[in-house]
């Protein structure tokens, strides 16, 4: 069986190279595993939380779209798509959040801080804290689940919104009785490489120290000579520990060429020759991902057409299904199945009873009452027990075929004409 593993990317700003050696390459190098079913898309919708301007949204989605296929994602290899062009999603959505438990959501690291924010600001709690925000890891959860996904990698800060997918889903399949969903496992890269920036701290958009992905060669290499370095002179050894210069070029580097890098700094190479050897390097791996990425950018109506069809595939063959069976599972349902399902359990809870007892004349009688004991039919006296069992059995029978109310009514008019017919064979 394959695992169908799945990968939501924010669309938010464009990537630099922490993201590309920290998110992107080992991704999409763990997208060609065997045995893998890949779904990557575009999480645009969760991107509306923190972005409320539209032409930013439009634009970040495209160039994130671009970036990744620009860095080798196959597109018909793995499902990439736009979480927006599924909107089944969304109405799974509200099926896990009449489930999902408020006190859990209350408990979200990314809910909490802002509250956290608020309270030391002296401002109230909820201060600019959006519902959206509040219910984020409700549509990741749906996100996940509308592809019924085994494995999700992510970065440890979205743990927590795994377990939640893992919660939401388990009380999904409880209350509806039944399996409807895998629970989804968190998958942690521990070797992940996060790379410094410019100023040696975390490569981080936060730190204004970022090396855009695709910036154009000159550019790159000026950010590249920028890159913090110490004041040894040329020909004093380097340290390659801690130094980012060096983890910079390991992560583009052979271990060969790294080992040779390591080698030059114990002879004493000087910076400017070092941040040129890097920036080659770097530029040799980047050069034919830009040229891919330009002509992608220039060609947008490309990558629109292709996020459409694979959304559009993806809806014929996974979503637009599942929400049939799950709208049926939560009781929104076709209404004209209902009598049926209703008559049955009124014939199971409410069934008339036919009681048989003698009256002072010594003939036998029964009666037929409701469960409230309304009486409902009222035999004529019989000699034997056994002529008014045998015509119980008869109602009885009769009575099966239908239990509701008007086939309750007609099952009285039965009643009444076998009684009459009873009543004359009698006389005869
Ligand atoms: N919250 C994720 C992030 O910020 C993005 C995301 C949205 C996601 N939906 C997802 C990741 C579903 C994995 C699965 O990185």
């Amino acid at each position: 069986m394959t695992t169908r593993v799945l990968t939501g990317i924010t669309p938010s700003g464009t990537p630099h190279l922490g993201n590309y050696v920290g998110a992107i390459r080992p991704a999409i190098a763990a997208s060609k595993a065997p045995g893998i079913e890949s779904f990557f898309f575009l999480a645009d919708l969760h991107s509306l939380i923190k972005a409320q301007e539209p032409e930013r949204t439009q634009r970040s989605t495209l160039e994130i779209a671009a970036s990744w296929l620009a860095c080798g994602l196959d597109p018909e290899q793995v499902w990439f798509y736009r979480q927006s062009d599924i909107p089944e999603t969304n109405e799974l959505m509200w099926f896990l959040t009449v489930v999902a438990s408020k006190g859990i959501l209350n408990r979200a690291h990314a809910y909490k801080a802002a509250m956290d924010k608020n309270e030391t600001d002296g401002l109230d709690p909820d201060a600019g804290v959006s519902a959206g925000l509040f219910m984020y890891p409700v549509l990741m959860a749906a996100d996940i689940l509308i592809f019924k996904a085994n494995q999700v990698p992510v970065g440890r800060d979205q743990i927590q919104h795994i377990e939640m997918a893992r919660d939401f889903a388990q009380r999904f399949n409880h209350v509806y009785g039944k399996e409807y969903f895998p629970l989804p496992e968190v998958v942690i890269d521990e070797q992940v490489a996060t790379l410094a920036g410019l100023d040696g701290r975390k490569m981080s958009k936060s730190y204004s120290n970022t090396i855009p992905l695709f910036a154009p060669r000159d550019e790159l290499k000026k950010l590249v000579s920028s890159i913090l370095t110490d004041s040894r002179a040329p020909g004093e050894p380097k340290d390659t520990e801690g130094s980012p210069l060096f983890q910079m070029y390991q992560a583009f580097a052979t271990p060969e060429q790294t080992a040779a890098f390591a080698q030059a700094f114990a002879a004493g190479i000087g910076w400017g020759d070092a941040k040129q050897q890097l920036f080659e390097r770097i530029d040799e791996e980047l050069s034919p991902l830009r040229a891919r990425y330009e002509a992608l950018m220039a060609e947008p109506e490309k990558i629109e057409a292709l996020l459409r069809r694979r959304g559009q595939q993806l809806r014929e063959q996974f979503a637009v299904p599942l929400l049939k069976e799950l709208r049926h599972a939560v009781g929104l349902r076709d209404l004209a199945d209902v009598p049926k399902a209703v008559a049955a359990t009124a014939a199971r809870v409410a069934l008339p009873v036919f009681k048989q007892y003698r009256e002072k004349d010594g003939r036998f009688y029964f009666k037929l009452t409701d469960s409230d004991g309304t009486l409902l039919v009222q035999s004529a006296g019989f000699d034997s027990p056994r002529d008014a069992g045998q015509l119980i059995a008869v109602l009885k029978q009769a009575e099966q075929g239908d239990a509701l109310q008007s086939e309750l009514f007609k099952l009285e008019a039965e009643v009444d004409a076998v009684l009459a017919a009873l009543a004359a064979l009698r006389e005869d």
